[in-house]
């Protein structure tokens, strides 16, 4: 691969382009602050993005997904939003925004804004105004405040958790709590106040205007709460999250906000969609987010967290695809974001998790449905696990809960020797960068045809070209042990496309009628069959199905 192949724009115009774009759509997920830095702060902006969109689209995705850029005090590095209508000064101005969607447009990509709608910061108008009123105005009305309990209302209304640790209640001093499901900083907003749903069909028509395609729904689960706001009855309930219904996640109601964001995407022309962020017990009650009238995907988190095992594997791949199916809905695939242990380290790190995660790319990329790509993933960027004390800055750490998350959000070394590699003009970025990345940099392997890089090119290449990827179904053969095999078909039958990838820890031998077309590492092949070593995934132009 050449740096004029790989930096070569994808032809688009997107106007003109096919229907349900979204239904076999790759999309890259950019995380502002650590993607690329035009004006030498350290922190990545929307300048920076645009510099690099030649980049992105030569890589040859579809769309990208942008966290949130608005104005915020950071308290969750942007999740925590004061001004819904504006951008950051850390990010750029609004004037950006709209030249970076013009521009990703004109190189034929779409632009995926991140609403979060759950919570606002603390220091957005509504909350400010909330805090100077008393309790029972409107001011409040718009938040959830409650008294406390006990004879003293001393003790919080209720006994959920916040997601990053300790209760999900805070006393003001006039002895009032409210609710914040994340931080303190960012208080959840009463989804039963008409105002809150006009003022937020209101922010998505300024961004729709604007241009934007679509929207990641933040906490797409959470924004009804049970009537009564009952008690969990249970402690640490972090580990509840996704396993099982709560009072303030994945209740029936929540799906009346996601209908109504439906039909007011629906009236915009150009097919604008969103995906919602929601965790929820099983493959069905995620599904429900995709009914027809509903949002257009949902993350696929059943997948990102499945072990590495090929009937595990396959179990969820199954389960994804049939409830998907069910209600009309493409199945999303992915492997790592914002908020996650980066794969290549969960997978078992070093050559090993390296070695998985290529093979991962092409079983990912082959699934039928959309895919999601988090930025560096196609770089190979481990998670950095050593990143000194000082630095660490994740509100979830901080309160106690986990790890933290620094460590999947370190920026992108883009080129040259030595830290911060080309991120920015300044000497430093706002997370340091591993000197040992110098091999990973997006210069150091564009021209190398064995790295990470140059894969998913030659992967998300292929998967433009050939009619059996992207939508569409999926047929499992018979393979070995510790194996998935299946093939795609192209809707005439005509050309096919199969994939096997061994999960096992012993090399084995996969009958392949066809040409062999990508491997995610070496493998021999002897006549009609490979010998598919272990962590290793193959995609062959398949003549015949054995
Ligand atoms: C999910 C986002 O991905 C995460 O980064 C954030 O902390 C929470 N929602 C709260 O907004």
């Amino acid at each position: 691969m050449t740096q004029d192949t790989l930096l070569a724009p994808a032809a688009g115009d997107l106007a003109a382009e096919d229907t349900r774009w979204w239904r076999d759509a790759v999309i890259y997920q950019v995380y502002v602050r650590s993607f690329a830095d035009s004006d030498g702060d350290g922190v990545g902006d929307l300048p920076g993005i645009r510099s690099r969109l030649p980049y992105l689209a030569g890589l040859g995705v579809d769309a990208l997904w942008l966290t949130p850029f608005y104005v915020s005090p950071m308290a969750d590095f942007g999740y925590d939003v004061a001004d819904y209508r504006d951008v950051d000064p850390l990010f750029g101005t609004l004037a950006d925004a709209r030249d970076l969607i013009a521009d990703a447009h004109a190189h034929g990509l779409r632009i995926i804004a991140d609403i979060v709608p759950n919570h606002t910061s603390d220091r957005h108008a509504w909350f400010r105004a909330a805090l100077a009123a008393p309790p029972g105005s409107p001011e409040r009305a718009r938040y959830i405040f409650r008294d406390g309990r006990g004879p003293d209302g001393a003790q919080p209304p209720n006994d959920w958790e916040s997601v990053f640790g300790g209760p999900a209640w805070t006393r003001l001093p006039d002895g009032q709590w409210y609710l914040h499901l994340f931080a303190p900083e960012q208080p959840d907003l009463n989804w039963e106040n008409p105002e809150v749903h006009a003022e937020f069909a209101d922010v998505l028509k300024f961004w729709l205007d604007l241009g934007v395609d679509g929207f990641r729904v933040d906490v797409a689960h959470g924004m009804a709460k049970a009537p009564g706001l009952p008690d969990v009855g249970h402690a640490d309930q972090v580990e509840m999250l996704g396993t099982a219904v709560l009072p303030y996640f994945d209740q029936d109601a929540v799906h009346g906000i996601h209908r109504e964001w439906r039909r007011l995407l629906d009236s915009y022309d150009g097919e604008r969609i969103a995906v919602a962020e929601a965790w929820a017990p099983t493959p069905e009650r995620l599904a429900a987010y995709t009914r027809p009238d509903e949002l257009h995907q949902a993350f696929n988190f059943h997948y990102l967290t499945a072990p590495w095992e090929a009937p595990g594997m396959r179990e969820v791949i199954e389960e994804s695809l049939r409830t998907a199916e069910a209600v009309g809905a493409p199945a999303t695939w992915v492997l790592s974001n914002h908020d996650v242990k980066r794969h290549v380290t969960r997978y078992g790190g070093g050559e090993r998790g390296l070695r998985r995660a290529r093979a991962a790319a092409l079983l990912t990329l082959a699934l039928p449905g959309s895919s999601y790509v988090y930025q560096g993933e196609e770089l190979g960027l481990p998670e950095v696990l050593d990143l000194p004390e000082e630095f660490q800055q994740d509100p979830q750490r901080l309160r106690g809960e986990g790890a933290g998350r620094d460590g999947c959000r370190v920026p992108l070394p883009w080129e040259g020797e030595e830290p911060p590699f080309g991120f920015g003009a300044g000497a430093a970025s706002w997370l340091p960068i591993p000197t040992a990345w110098r091999d990973l940099t997006v210069a150091a392997q564009r021209d190398d045809p064995g790295s990470m890089l140059a894969l998913y090119h030659e992967a998300l290449r292929i998967r433009r070209e050939h009619p059996a990827l992207g939508d569409g179904d999926l047929r499992w053969l018979t393979g070995p042990p510790g194996t998935l095999v299946f093939v795609r078909e192209a809707g005439d039958g005509d050309r096919r496309l199969a994939c096997a990838i061994n999960m096992g820890d012993r090399t084995v031998r996969v009958r392949v009628h066809g040409s062999p077309l990508l491997a995610s590492g070496p493998l021999d092949v002897d006549g009609e069959h490979v010998h598919l070593p272990p962590d290793t995934a193959l995609w062959w132009d398949a003549e015949e199905i054995a």
